[in-house]
């Protein structure tokens, strides 16, 4: 199918295609491309990826799905103005931002839509399939980074937007990445087909900040065997996550990930809740406090204070790129089902594996190397 048969081109659709995370996505991609930055934060541009057989970042063609309008060099200049995205670079690359931007299709569902479930994943299945065909693709992987959705459905409610998309990513033949906590693939509905599918899929809910830091103490307070007490976290944020989180129940899907890895790590549930507070004034910047107490020889009471102070969307847009060429060489490769050896970049992974970051690595880098050495069998893990 590909237009050169020694590089193969691959598409990555993005759902959420002119949000923050997106707009950082395409521009660092193509500032990156052109030696305007060096690929910080990209894990799969150290070494332990040199010889894993990813495709380069100039071959990544990016479109995708989004129920806004605002043309994605506009988003790149709002970026910009708050200081996400540095001086000059929406500049320096606004081709390759124009070029994404024509790729964009309109989402849905839209308010008022009265497009039947199978007649919005139909048309999201064409839009894809159309992307890839026009541009002879080897391969397209759909990544979602749509705002998150409320965390619980009633029975009988119609299916989310997430899976409505998962489901035409597996129509249209598509390896799947989940960056948010929305219930996408997992749905029931959708992980049968998934499962008959033949694709690979990786997910839930990238890793980037607060959740981080826990999977690494998590293990640290185990392994030290000092029994944490409590573990409370608050997190100030704006942008449109913050907006999107002010909702209860979509704050509870993201939360349920970050208390899932203490419990994993720390084999108990220890007191103290999460919050998360929207702060429109800071944007994208995200200001995320934990506080542990916990106890020390003899019963010596004592605490660890965190304070992680981020740029959400340059947290996030290195590790979109990493799953894309990740989950695009898999697919490759033949690889089918859940991509548990992504563990490394998700708070919720599916196809389980360990919860501390340093195992998470190990098996991430074992995964790498086996792609290096897999052509088309399936074989890799
Ligand atoms: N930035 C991080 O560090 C991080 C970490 C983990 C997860 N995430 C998740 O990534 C997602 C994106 O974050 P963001 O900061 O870019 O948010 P954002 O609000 O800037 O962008 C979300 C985009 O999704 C679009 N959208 C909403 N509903 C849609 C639908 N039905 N179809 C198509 N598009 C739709 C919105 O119009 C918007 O452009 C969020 O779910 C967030 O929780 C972000």
């Amino acid at each position: 199918m590909s237009a050169s048969l020694s590089r193969p081109r691959v598409g990555v659709w993005l759902i959420g295609a002119r949000g923050s995370v997106a707009t950082t996505v395409v521009t660092g991609c193509a500032a990156v491309t052109a030696g305007l930055h060096p690929p910080t934060g990209m894990v799969t541009e150290t070494p332990a990826f040199t010889d894993s057989r990813l495709p380069a970042l100039s071959d990544l063609v990016f479109g995708g799905h989004d129920t806004l309008d605002c043309p994605l060099p506009k988003r790149a200049e709002s970026l910009t103005a708050g200081g996400v995205l540095p001086a000059g670079v929406a500049t320096a690359v606004a081709s390759e931002l124009a070029a994404a931007e024509r790729e964009i299709r309109p989402g849905g569902p839209t308010p008022g839509d009265t497009r039947s479930d199978a007649e919005l994943i139909t048309a999201f299945t064409d839009d894809i399939r159309d992307f890839t065909h026009r541009h002879e693709l080897d391969r397209t992987v759909v990544v979602n980074v749509a705002s998150t959705e409320p965390a619980s459905r009633e029975a009988g409610a119609p299916l989310p937007a997430s899976t409505l998309y998962a489901l035409a990513a597996l129509r249209a033949g598509c390896p799947y990445v989940n960056f948010t906590p929305s219930e996408g693939m997992n749905h029931p509905v959708a992980a049968r087909e998934a499962q008959l599918s033949g694709l690979p899929y990786a997910g839930r809910d990238g890793k980037t900040g607060q959740t981080l830091l826990r999977a690494v103490l998590g293990p640290m307070f185990a392994q030290r065997a000092l029994r944490v007490r409590a573990w409370s976290g608050t997190n100030l944020l704006g942008g449109g996550d913050g907006a999107a989180l002010a909702d209860p129940a979509a704050a509870a899907a993201k939360n349920a990930g970050k208390e899932r890895v203490l419990a994993d790590t720390l084999g108990t549930v220890p007191e103290g809740e999460v919050h998360i507070d929207d702060v429109p004034a800071l944007g994208d910047w995200k200001t995320a406090w934990d506080h542990v107490a916990f106890d020390g020889f003899l019963g010596t009471r004592m605490v660890l204070q965190t304070i992680w102070q981020g740029c959400d969307s340059a947290l996030a847009a290195p590790l979109v790129l990493d799953l894309a060429r990740l989950t695009a060489r898999a697919h490759e490769a033949g690889l089918s089902g859940p991509l548990g050896a992504l563990g490394f970049y998700f708070k919720d992974p599916v196809g389980g594996g360990p919860s501390g970051l340093a195992e998470q690595y190990e098996e991430l880098v074992r995964f790498a190397r086996s792609l290096g050495h897999t052509e088309g069998t399936g074989e890799a893990r």
